[in-house]
């Protein structure tokens, strides 16, 4: 049942061409396919293992002989030709599926009337018997049969190469795709669409013709997924040189997806949250999101499908690098420092808790039970950072070199993570020390860094030690390679020109062509190392692990005086934000000690300045504003207990939000004034950043009871004239009980009862709720007719929105948790892979006191000893409770 990296074997046949005919019904469908078959080894004749899933076979023959019984060997999960022949082959299957009753949504499936499919990882299986790995490249052809009125609309990878009518009312479509390619990147979908049609002319000339398909009445809020493809497919040449490689490229819109998006060979198929936007539906969290999904799959056709992965091990190959360039995509196209705030904001508070509990793995995983589980922050946004951290050693124009290499020597085959390693060393001749760690140590190094001036000399010294924590089959570590960019300050928040550093017992030149650097990047490879900066004429404040040159966590000797300064003057701007982070950290971290001791709060006024100066502070970007005066979230300070106290952290954050609020209150008002939306919603930085602004106050003014802010607050409901405003004043309205939450919440209901997408907000609104006692009013909310178990999005903004609030989902009294596990059981018998994100709630049960523990670990218990219960939720279950 596990599956491990180090028992890869080379497949013992490839396939080459793939020719798959369907014939799509409304009761089942028939699946044929003929393979072309190629022995690894010339007369090797072994068994060849075919994986199948919820199939059933109708016929199978080699060479045009139908095999009978004994010929071939039948399971649950697979098909084994027992003695095929020892040259080349041709196998010929026909299968019968069953999509209508596919609610794993994992396979071919019907979403709203329409057929669709989901393949990645090993949902191929359950469409025809198959090698289901990536390893196994084939040229496919696709033929769809289906009833015309009922499926106007055929699309497969690739060409279009015949279509027609049928007897019956029925037309078939033949599609060709003349790029090898894994079955886990084959697409179908069948339905009643409508197109939005555009067009791209590549660098080399060639005119892709774009198409994004929706049921009609979608089809106006397909214009910022339109833009955003084009926007990505130029980026992609300009920045990596890579271009389009086929005349046509389709987008499909489905309303239920297990994921965000998935990048099937010139035929993606999106979740419909990720395409479909419009001003007054959409908020701009839904634009950027779009905007980087769409970017992130049409990236995949180079890194991910022209160079694919060998195994599933290597899964960050593709989705680590890809997501290093969707994130620095979004970067060039809005603000690179809130860009970056929000990615590493995005890795500390679910990467850093995964990397620290039963699930923690390597960006390459060693071992798994169910591949879709592995599916991870760890595996996407850890690998980003992994990608970053050569960018950072290389530099832009080495980086470049080491992907053109990588390109060049790779495309068209299945590969490993050594071989984009390789890539980037051989194309810069560099020095990588143990760099490959980082694909195969689990857990977060914790960097400790100690500072010293030396009057006389003048030099700066930094002394780093660093630790990896054991994680689960990794009980030791060995020291990583950890590049920290730093810079030192003067005494005026300037930069020190930095030339040269004893490193090692020699001086080496940091020097850029002669001209001293703002910024260098250190490399700490060993357990303690020392970094000595000479000529530095007075003490600095050292600036380090500049843009978070590192997925680790930093443990400075900064004061908080040193921070306050940083937070005003570092010319990094990632680190001003940073240091402003540190500092709240601390203060609730002390006040939570307060609060346990049953002591009063209270709140540092240097603090309040220091927030009350960014607040003010008009050279800065309004979104950064918005960043630097948000708290770090209640997950990230009970990471930092000894014992994770929800109450308490709960109580603190709410405390300083409030006491900041009265505090600031008249210039909170003056931001939300000033920043008010006048003309009409425009999706660009600078606009974003002025409702950023304007809504993180109003959030903060909503805390305080004052008479003046209800009216405030309710103006701006009123008044708002895009999602993003509207949405913005509801969060306000609802945190308080009350008859004007309650009116809010059914005047928004009303408005939009008729788009499922934002009553999807409405939902996670409700259930994220930090009111007491919420676990009822998510009970109800199962019961509203809006509500259904099937559609993933209902389940991520009801059930997964209510995980998120801790206060509810770690009630004392257990009932988050019963109703979690109560959830999680129904949820598996339709589809595992919902239900096993749903469970990865209870994983860090550990964390929390002996009551809490004992809670959720009853629900762990009663879920792993479920009747039928999937590997999915099995392997989550079952890690989690290992520990
Ligand atoms: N390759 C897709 C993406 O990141 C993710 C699809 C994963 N799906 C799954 N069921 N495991 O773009
Ligand atoms: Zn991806």
């Amino acid at each position: 049942k596990e599956i491990f990296l180090k028992d890869y074997k080379l497949p013992e046949y490839y396939f080459d061409t793939v020719d798959l005919s369907f014939s799509l019904g409304e009761e089942k469908t028939i699946v044929s396919a003929k393979i072309s078959i190629v022995p690894r080894v010339d007369g090797a004749a072994s068994p060849l293992v075919l994986d199948g899933v919820d199939l059933k076979l109708i016929s199978v023959k080699i060479n045009g002989n139908e095999l009978k019984e004994g010929d071939f060997h039948l399971d649950a999960r697979h098909l084994i030709l027992t003695s095929p022949p020892s040259g080349n082959f041709i196998l010929e299957t026909v299968t019968e599926i069953l999509p209508q009753k596919n609610t794993s949504l994992e396979g071919l499936y019907k979403s709203s009337g329409n057929f669709c499919t989901q393949c990645e990882a090993e949902g191929f299986r359950k469409i025809t018997f198959y090698q289901d790995r990536p390893d196994i490249m084939a040229k496919y052809t696709c033929r769809i049969e289906a009833d015309k009125s009922l499926y106007p609309v055929l699309l497969s990878n690739g060409n279009l190469i015949e279509q027609g009518d049928l007897e019956g009312g029925k037309h078939f479509a033949l599609w060709e795709d003349p790029f090898k390619k894994p079955c886990y990147l084959f697409a179908l979908v069948a339905g009643q669409l409508e197109s939005r049609d555009d067009t791209f002319t590549t660098c080399s000339g060639r005119k892709v013709a774009l198409r994004i398909w929706t049921p009609p009445e979608d089809l106006p809020k397909t214009e910022h997924a339109m833009y955003s493809l084009k926007a990505a497919m130029k980026w992609d040449e300009e920045v990596y040189g890579r271009e389009y490689d086929l005349d046509i490229f389709n987008i499909v819109s489905v309303p239920d997806f297990n994921m965000g998006a998935m990048e099937n060979k010139s035929l993606n198929i999106f979740n419909s949250k990720l395409v479909l936007a419009s001003p007054e539906t959409a908020t701009d969290a839904d634009y950027a999101a779009i905007l980087g999904v769409i970017g992130h799959e049409y990236f995949h056709n180079w890194t991910g499908n022209r160079v694919t992965c060998r195994d599933w091990f290597q899964l960050s190959l593709k989705e680590g690098l890809t997501v290093f360039r969707d994130q620095e995509f979004s970067s060039d196209l809005g603000s690179r420092t809130v860009k970056r705030i929000g990615d590493v904001s995005k890795l500390r508070i679910y990467q850093f808790s995964q990397d620290a509990g039963p699930m923690a793995h390597p960006v390459r995983p060693h071992s798994y039970i169910k591949m879709d589980n592995f599916y991870t922050v760890t595996v996407y946004e850890k690998g980003a950072e992994v990608v970053r951290m050569y960018k950072t050693l290389l530099g832009s124009q080495g980086f470049r070199k080491g992907t053109d290499l990588y390109f060049q020597r790779h495309d068209g085959q299945a590969v490993t993570c050594e071989d984009f390693f390789a890539a980037m060393r051989d194309a810069n001749d560099a020095d990588f020390a143990n760099f490959l760690l980082w694909y195969s140590q689990a857990g977060t190094p914790v960097v400790k860094v100690t500072s010293s001036y030396n009057a006389e000399a003048h030099t700066f010294s930094l002394k780093f030690s660093q630790t990896v924590p054991p994680t689960p089959g990794q009980p030791i570590k060995e020291p990583m390679f950890i590049p920290v960019a730093a810079g030192l300050l003067d005494s005026n928040g300037k930069d020190m020109p930095l030339s040269s550093i004893y490193h090692d017992g020699k001086l080496e030149s940091v020097a850029c062509g002669g001209q001293p650097v703002n910024t260098t990047v250190l490399r700490v490879t060993k357990a303690e190392e020392e970094f000595v900066f000479t000529d530095v004429p007075e003490k600095p404040i050292p600036s380090l692990l500049r843009g978070y040159s590192a997925p680790i966590r930093l443990h400075s000797d900064l004061t908080d005086n040193d921070l306050f300064f940083l937070l005003a003057h570092d010319s990094d701007e990632f680190n001003r934000w940073e240091a402003g982070q540190i500092l709240a950290r601390n203060i609730m971290l002390s006040q939570v000690v307060n609060f346990q001791k049953d002591n009063a709060l209270v709140l540092d006024p240097q603090f309040v300045h220091g927030i009350k100066c960014i607040l003010l502070d008009s050279s800065l970007d309004k979104e950064f504003i918005a960043k630097a005066i948000t708290l770090p979230g209640e997950g990230e300070i009970m990471d930092m207990m000894e014992v994770a106290d929800p109450d308490a952290v709960h109580a603190v954050r709410k405390f300083i939000r409030k006491q900041l609020a009265s505090e600031l209150k008249q210039e909170l008002i003056n931001l939300v004034k000033e920043n008010r939306s006048t003309e009409k919603y425009v999706f660009d930085h600078a606009n974003m950043a002025r409702r950023a602004l304007k809504n993180t106050a109003l959030g903060y003014l909503a805390s305080l009871e004052d008479e003046e802010i209800t009216e405030l607050v309710l103006h701006e409901y009123k008044t708002a004239t895009n999602m993003t405003d509207q949405f913005s004043a509801l969060a306000a309205i609802a945190q308080k009980p009350g008859k004007a939450r309650d009116d809010a919440l059914a005047d928004f209901y009303n408005q939009w009862q008729h788009d499922y997408l934002v009553v999807n907000k409405w939902f996670a609104l409700q259930s994220s709720s930090d009111i007491p006692g919420n676990v009822e009013n998510v009970h109800k909310l199962l019961s509203h007719p809006a509500f259904d178990l099937k559609n993933p999005n209902k389940v991520y903004s009801l059930i997964g929105g209510f995980c998120a609030s801790p206060v509810n989902f770690h009630a004392k009294d257990g009932s988050g948790y019963k109703f979690l596990g109560e959830i999680v059981v129904q949820l598996d018998k339709l589809n595992p892979q919902v239900a096993s994100r749903m469970v990865s709630a209870f994983s860090r049960w550990k964390r929390y006191d002996e009551t809490r523990q004992n809670l959720a670990k009853a629900q762990l218990e009663m879920i792993v000893s479920a009747n039928g219960l999937s590997e999915n939720v099995y392997e989550i279950a079952s890690k989690s409770l290992a520990v």
